[in-house]
This record gives C-alpha cells, structure tokens and sequence, in this order.
C-alpha cells in the first residue's frame, strides 16, 4: 500500500499507517499502560457514563465500535472496526460473540453496513482535522437518519493553557467546539457535548481522584467544558 504523509501540528511527518503500526506493536500492553492506571480508569468510567446515557436508544440496535481497540466499550457494541490486526484480535479474544473486523475507518463506507449507532474514541486525537472530516462524512453513509454518531477530540483550548506538545508518531490533533462543528459538516445535528478530564488529575493523589470524579462530570456539562482535556460529543444524523 502507498504510505499517505501529512504534517502533525508540530510539522512534523506522520502517516495514518505509521499511527496503525505503532498500536500493532503497543497492543500487549495498552490495556495495562493506557486504562489500567487510577488515572486511566478515572476516564474510562467519565466515558462511559456519556456513551450509557447517548447509547440508550439505540441499545436494541446495530452498534459499531470503531476504531474499537482491544475493546475497551465492545459491551456497547455488536460490531467493531480497528485497523490494527493486533488490537483486533485481543478484542475478538475478549468478546467471542461479536463480530469484529480489521480495517480503515476511512473506508467504513466500503464495508456496506449499516448501523443505528457509531461511536470512536480516541481515534481522532491521531488524525489529521481533515482525515476526521473524511471519517464522520463516512460515517454519516452508514448511519440512517435519526441514528447516532458519538466521539472525542483533545481540546485546543485546553491545549493552549498547558503547553502540550504532541509526540511524533501521530498528528496530535485538538480541536475547539467551533472548529468540532465545522468539521462535523452538514449531516449531522449536535445533539450535546460534554468535557472530560476538567481537573488536572494527575497532579491530585490517587485516594482522592474518585472523589473528584462526580465535580469532574458536574464542571464538563458548564460551559467550562471548553476547557476541559477532552471533549465528547454525541450528533444525530439528519435526514
Ligand atoms: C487509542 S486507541 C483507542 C481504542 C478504543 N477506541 C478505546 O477507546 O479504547 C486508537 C485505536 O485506533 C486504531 N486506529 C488507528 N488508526 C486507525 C484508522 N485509520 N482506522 C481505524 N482504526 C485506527 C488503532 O489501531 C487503535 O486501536
């Protein structure tokens, strides 16, 4: 396959596939590194509280994980899409009964299915803005009208108060809610947005991050959420 080079935010070469590459060879441990700290499951559980209410109605229904890890929200799913083979496959092992495939979210299209729901996250802080744009206009063929889309970006505002820097091996995207409408184009209604991660967690002790973590879901429902790490939204398809 060709290898696609874009330029991250540093201006520093990344392509879509080294990003694939790198999880291929992450996968044994990414469970353990990414979600298995306190602070990984201070975040796990602020998702999945949004992904259980904006999921509900369409509970009964077809619902794709993509990009979907090592399956990390498959119980929210019937279906998963990774790119990675390595990430795939520790999520088929995990959730034997769903049916999980290898491929690009950019080609979901090309895959013919249809779904009540999508939900990706932590894929887009990867990416490029236009290469998310791609993603969610792909989505919206495979999504009829009335179903849902849910994701996360980093958020730029966040970004800008604390100075990070994005590693090399991917864009290191972040986005403002302005610049999340734009991208989410035409197809697609808002129907809310929250942040994640307000609270500078890592820099609290690890006792008292639970107790944090009900103000943490307060703070990203104001409009201080624009200013919160992450930003996560659930959008309607429109007819
Ligand atoms: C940070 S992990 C997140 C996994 C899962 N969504 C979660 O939240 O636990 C990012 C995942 O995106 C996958 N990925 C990267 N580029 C992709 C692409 N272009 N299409 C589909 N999956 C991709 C990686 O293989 C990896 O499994």
């Amino acid at each position: 396959m060709l290898e696609s080079t874009n330029q991250n935010i540093e201006g520093q070469e990344f392509s879509p596939e080294a990003v694939v590459r790198r999880f291929d060879s992450w996968a044994a441990s990414y469970d353990e590194d990414r979600f298995g700290t306190s602070y990984g499951r201070y975040v796990h559980a602020q998702e999945e509280k949004l992904l259980r209410m904006w999921l509900a109605p369409a509970a009964r229904g077809r619902v794709l994980s993509l990009a979907c890890g090592t399956g990390r929200f498959m119980d929210f799913a019937t279906h998963g899409i990774d790119a990675s083979n390595e990430m795939a496959e520790l999520a088929r092992k995990k959730h034997p009964t769903k049916t999980i495939r290898v491929g690009r979210a950019e080609e979901l299209p090309e895959q013919g299915l249809l779904f009540d729901a999508i939900f990706c996250l932590h894929l887009f802080m990867h990416l490029t803005p236009s290469l998310m744009a791609q993603i969610l206009a792909g989505c919206a063929q495979c999504v009829p009208a009335g179903g849902r889309l849910i994701f996360d970006i980093p958020s730029a505002r966040r970004r800008s108060l604390t100075g990070f820097r994005p590693s090399g091996w991917h864009a290191g995207n972040a986005l403002t809610h302005p610049q999340v409408l734009d991208v989410l184009g035409a197809r697609w209604k808002l129907r809310a947005w929250r942040g994640i991660l307000f609270f500078p967690i890592h820099r609290v002790p690890v006792k008292l991050r639970r107790l944090l973590r009900p103000w943490d879901d307060a703070c990203g429902a104001t409009p201080l959420k624009q200013w919160a790490s992450y930003l996560m939204y659930c959008a309607e398809r429109l007819p």
